[in-house]
């Protein structure tokens, strides 16, 4: 009882930013970069997390977090395991949507489209980046 009133007590002024399309980049790309080397230059904690939606065949909505590993003109860059739940997703509906939330900058960032797979050489070089415990552990789950 008591912490339905306070959930429904909690409320914060948003009075840091102002998004005007005076001063907005044209190439919304162009505009993620300038915020991103915000977020890095903030050095905030998991600057790179992202809530990644996808949908099931049965049209389920369902979303988790995710690590950006680059991004550009083409496209923002994650890996997972094909076989995980996403990847099986992603196989029958290459629809998807990437949020950001970087609540200290009382900003979001709301990303829709399509994904695609990255070479092998891509994923491969990036496997290969990784410390052993993290490939262990992509070996042993989906
Ligand atoms: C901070 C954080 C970062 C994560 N990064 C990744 C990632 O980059 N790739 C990934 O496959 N799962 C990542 N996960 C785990 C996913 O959120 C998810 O639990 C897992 O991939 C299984 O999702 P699925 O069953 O929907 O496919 C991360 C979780 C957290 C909390």
């Amino acid at each position: 009882m008591r912490l339905r009133k306070s959930i429904n007590n909690l409320r914060r002024e948003y009075k840091l930013n102002k998004l005007s399309e005076e001063t907005v980049q044209k190439n919304p790309f162009k505009q993620f970069e300038l915020w991103f080397r915000n977020v890095i230059k903030l050095d905030l904690p998991e600057q790179n997390a992202m809530v990644l939606a996808t949908i099931s065949k049965n049209t389920k909505p369902t979303a988790r977090v995710v690590l950006l590993k680059g991004f550009g003109k083409l496209g923002f860059k994650f890996f997972t395991n094909y076989n995980s739940n996403k990847g099986k997703n992603l196989k029958e509906n290459s629809s998807a949507s990437l949020l950001f939330y970087w609540g200290v900058l009382e900003r979001q960032v709301r990303i829709e489209g399509k994904i695609k797979k990255l070479s092998k050489t891509e994923s491969k070089k990036y496997f290969d980046t990784r410390p052993i415990a993290s490939r262990l552990a992509a070996w042993a789950s989906e």
